[in-house]
């Protein structure tokens, strides 16, 4: 019997490796991974490398039975999941940001350009505003620069890509971390070993983190 877990790769997958790790999951296979995807080099966990949007999707689907993904990524989604640990890594925050010139009190409409409709969508009807949003795959610090959008909506980790590009933040909306989740169906049907991990990720983040 395996346990599949999808990994979001990039920067999540570079923080969780080292907990896996410590956790004695066998992540040889992915410290040297090249372009392969699947990684069933432990005896118990597969583990397979996705894109963050595509984490619910497998989740969903009953195709893996844990994902590791960023709560930006969950909200946006609204996932239906069990959430299940909070890794605390990979942490960020939501901001509104712009150029100097921004106002954040125009009457003209709002253009905001984001990787995240849903999330923008809540903060402006949380605030009482309505705007028009323009999505974008990325680089979304571009939009106020060269007037394709009023503000963006996005993470920021350092703050460097904002910093670089000479914006700004208005708005602090919401903080973002990379969380475990567990299928529905999963939970009851390896809830011993989904226990296990979920008792030896909380112990690893304590260890890696001292
Ligand atoms: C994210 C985010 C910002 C950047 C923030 O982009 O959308 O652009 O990271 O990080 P910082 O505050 O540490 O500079 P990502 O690297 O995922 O790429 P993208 O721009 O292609 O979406």
């Amino acid at each position: 019997m395996t346990i599949k877990i999808a990994l979001t790769k990039g920067r999540v997958e570079e923080q969780v490796v080292p907990l896996l790790e410590q956790c004695g999951v066998d992540v040889s296979g992915i410290k040297h991974k090249g372009r392969r995807l699947i990684f069933d080099e432990d005896d118990t966990f597969e583990i397979i490398l996705v894109k963050g949007p595509d984490v619910l999707t497998y989740l969903n689907n009953g195709s893996v039975h844990i994902g590791i993904v960023g709560s930006d990524i969950l909200a946006e989604q609204q996932n239906s999941q069990y959430d299940m640990l909070d890794l605390e890594v990979g942490k960020c925050r939501f901001v509104l940001a712009s150029t100097r010139d921004y106002n954040p009190h125009q009457v003209r409409r709002k253009i905001i350009a984001t990787k995240y409709p849903t999330i923008t969508k809540r903060y402006f009807q949380s605030i009482g505003e309505d705007v028009e949003i323009i999505k974008i795959e990325g680089s979304v610090e571009l939009a106020p620069l060269i007037g394709l959008a009023d503000a963006i909506v996005d993470i920021t980790e350092t703050g460097t890509t904002l910093r670089e590009n000479d914006l700004q933040v208005y708005a602090d909306l919401q903080p973002v971390s990379t969380k475990l989740v567990v299928n529905r169906l999963a939970i009851k049907q390896y809830k011993p070993q989904i226990k296990q991990l979920i008792e030896a990720l909380t112990q690893a983040k304590l260890t890696l983190g001292e």
